[in-house]
């Protein structure tokens, strides 16, 4: 697509760079490095990691293998325009000087989402009405009407980005968020984000070789992120095949058709021997795992138990246990010290050498009533929730981190 301006010069990024454009793929807190892994492993090219960011080059079948089998992007972004702006007036003219007309249908809505940093633009807000002012000016100028405004369901997402006087415009190729995968049916009160579900399991290195456990496993977001790697089940599988980048004006059916087939062609193409299990002491919350995991179709592959954590041994075998455990906010534990302090026990007296344990919490107080000492504590964003991910190695000798980087 479009317009990218580069020191003063409007240039075509297909022309310049054989039909490989830049692209931003937005993630959460501590998985950049894990998702420049997946990009790579699909091809892009020239991958640099941010913050809650990674940038990275390829053509239009990478935007839409990204979409479609990126376990933990949020969303992908296409930057279409790079201009300087020292103030408003600037920033509108440049904005008017897009030829926002090969980009939008006059007839289409979009909305604009936008974040600011530096001193010249202090308001994200007001420099996104200042943006939209000048598209829908230009359309009013050309062609007599403009496209309307719509933040529920709009047709296309704009993305504002200003660093100081920097400005980058974006195309959300998404829509939804990347965490919204089709699969829910139901949930019970905390059920953790899709992206950072996976994003743990690869944070703890799960490779599909051993087998996996979730002691407090909810409506199993955990167990399906898990059973969906074991079987190489793309992240989107389970959405309505509804993405942003089908709207554009580019948008090549066949180039997605045959993208969406190679990616389901790797459904069950690993051999995955071992076993996944869920745990949980709410019956309701069980029956609601049931039916997301029939909804999936993989039921077959997860094994459930109702009762406590303290009173259901993991599998046989080396095994990866991943938790979320209730940090008090939305569900209320009466003591959860001493709760935090079982789960230490359990881990210590139930979970032989062969366990690999990680868990996430918020409470930083019940963390230390686990009575074991975390051989990384990553920081993860559990919604508006700072978190920890804490790795136990029960005995010496146990697995390591792979990403420790932003391990404290
Ligand atoms: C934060 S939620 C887990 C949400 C889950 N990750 C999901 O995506 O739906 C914590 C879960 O711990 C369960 N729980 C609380 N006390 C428990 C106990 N003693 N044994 C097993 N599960 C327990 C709750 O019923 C709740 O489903």
């Amino acid at each position: 697509m479009i317009i990218q301006k580069n020191n003063g010069k409007v240039v075509n990024p297909a022309t310049t760079m054989k039909n490989k454009f830049k692209m931003v793929a937005k993630t959460m807190v501590s998985l950049e490095e894990v998702l420049a892994d997946e990009l790579r492993a699909m091809g892009a090219e020239n991958v640099t990691v941010g913050t809650r960011a990674v940038e990275f080059e390829g053509d239009m079948r990478l935007l839409y293998r990204a979409n479609y089998s990126c376990r933990t992007a949020l969303a992908i972004l296409k930057p279409f325009a790079e201009f300087e702006a020292n103030d408003d007036q600037q920033l509108y003219d440049q904005v008017f000087r897009i030829p926002w007309e090969k980009i939008l249908e006059v007839d289409a809505t979009f909305m604009i989402d936008s974040t600011t940093s530096g001193e010249i633009f202090t308001h994200s807000y007001y420099a996104a009405l200042k943006t939209k002012d000048a598209i829908v000016d230009r359309f009013r100028r050309h062609f007599g009407k403009r496209p309307s405004i719509d933040t529920e369901n709009p047709d296309y997402k704009l993305n504002l980005h200003i660093r100081d006087n920097q400005v980058t415009l974006l195309l959300n190729s998404s829509g939804d968020s990347l965490h919204k995968r089709g699969y829910r049916q139901g949930v019970g009160i905390a059920p953790i984000n899709e992206v950072l579900a996976a994003g743990l399991l690869k944070l703890a290195g799960w490779k599909c070789d051993t087998h996996f456990y979730d002691p407090m496993c909810g409506s199993g977001t955990m167990l399906i992120e898990a059973a969906m790697m074991a079987n190489c089940i793309p992240a989107q599988y389970y959405r309505d095949n509804r993405f942003a980048f089908m709207r554009w004006k580019e948008f090549n059916l066949g180039e997605w058709k045959s993208v969406k087939q190679e990616e389901d062609r790797k459904i069950g193409s690993i051999d995955f021997e071992c076993e996944i299990w869920g745990n949980d002491i709410d019956e309701q919350v069980i029956a609601q795992c049931e039916r997301n995991l029939e909804f999936t179709k993989l039921h077959k592959d997860v094994m459930l138990h109702i009762g406590s954590f303290e009173d259901q041994d993991p599998p046989e075998g080396p095994t990866l246990i991943v938790t979320n455990p209730p940090y008090g906010e939305r569900i209320k534990v009466e003591d959860l010290n001493a709760m935090y302090g079982r789960l230490g026990d359990t881990f210590k007296q139930r979970y032989g050498k062969d366990c690999d344990v990680w868990l996430i919490t918020s409470d930083f107080e019940a963390m230390k009533h686990i009575g074991l000492r975390p051989s990384a504590k990553i920081p993860v964003q559990n919604g508006a929730l700072d978190c920890r991910f804490l790795h136990f190695e029960l005995y010496e000798g146990s697995k390591k981190a792979k990403y420790q980087q932003n391990a404290e």
